[in-house]
């Protein structure tokens, strides 16, 4: 419903699995820190609830029973900019909130994260069944003081560089450019031009967007 590439990455970080009691105790999480700090003073150290920056690349682990053995799924490596999350608090996957709990800010770390603790039995898309074992080489980049502005996101605004308060096709166009995908995906006209005059228009668009329309003192 939104371009794949940079939304997808919400619905996935906020989806809690249920998940139940028996099968998370056959669940083994592994965490395996190949780079940096694994012992550091408190305050490099993730705890539950920080707000944390982190680059990730989400692929089905090889030992996965579905899915496409060492498919990646997401990543936050193509966007180059890490992701902002609260950790340890029921925010993100618990295999993310009981792996990086207790990691060092500049660590680099493998999870391989049953299903039990990622995304269950339902899955999460067509590139994460259900059943799957994910792995995450996951990076902590920092603990930060709150969640910065850009976790609320505007990306109605990024996209809309004349801030006119319309995207149309050259600033669609550059906007996918910019994230490494060559063509507005077909999806984002069907889905949020609503009216289907190529121009989306900040009332159209359907994603994050801050809460009042740039141009709305004009209209
Ligand atoms: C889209 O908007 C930009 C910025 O205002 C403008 O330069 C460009 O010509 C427009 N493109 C189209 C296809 O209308």
């Amino acid at each position: 419903m939104l371009p794949p590439s940079t939304l997808r990455i919400c619905s996935l970080l906020l989806l809690t699995s249920p998940g139940s009691a028996a099968a998370e105790a056959a669940a083994a999480l592994t965490v395996d820190v190949y780079s940096g700090p694994t012992d550091c003073p408190d305050d490099s150290k993730v705890q539950p609830g920080n707000h944390i920056s982190l680059h990730y690349v989400g692929s089905i682990d090889k030992s996965s029973a579905t899915g496409k053995p060492g498919k990646t799924f997401d990543s936050s490596r193509v966007r180059s900019e890490p992701v902002d999350v609260t950790i340890g608090i029921g925010k993100v996957i618990k295999g993310w909130d009981e792996g990086i709990v207790g990691l060092c800010v500049g660590s680099k770390a493998n999870l391989i994260i049953p299903p039990e603790l990622g995304y269950g039995h339902d899955g999460v898309d067509k590139d994460v069944p259900g059943g799957a074992t994910l792995h995450f080489d996951i990076e902590v980049v920092s603990i930060n003081a709150a969640p910065p502005e850009r976790v609320e996101g505007n990306l109605f605004a990024e996209i809309d560089t004349d801030g006119n308060g319309e995207l149309n096709e050259s600033e669609l166009e550059a906007y996918f450019k910019s994230i490494h995908v060559e063509e507005v995906p077909d999806e984002m006209w069907e889905h949020e031009d609503k009216n289907g005059d190529r121009i989306i228009t900040w009332e159209e668009f359907s994603g994050p967007k801050g809460s009042r329309n740039p141009m709305g003192d004009e209209l």
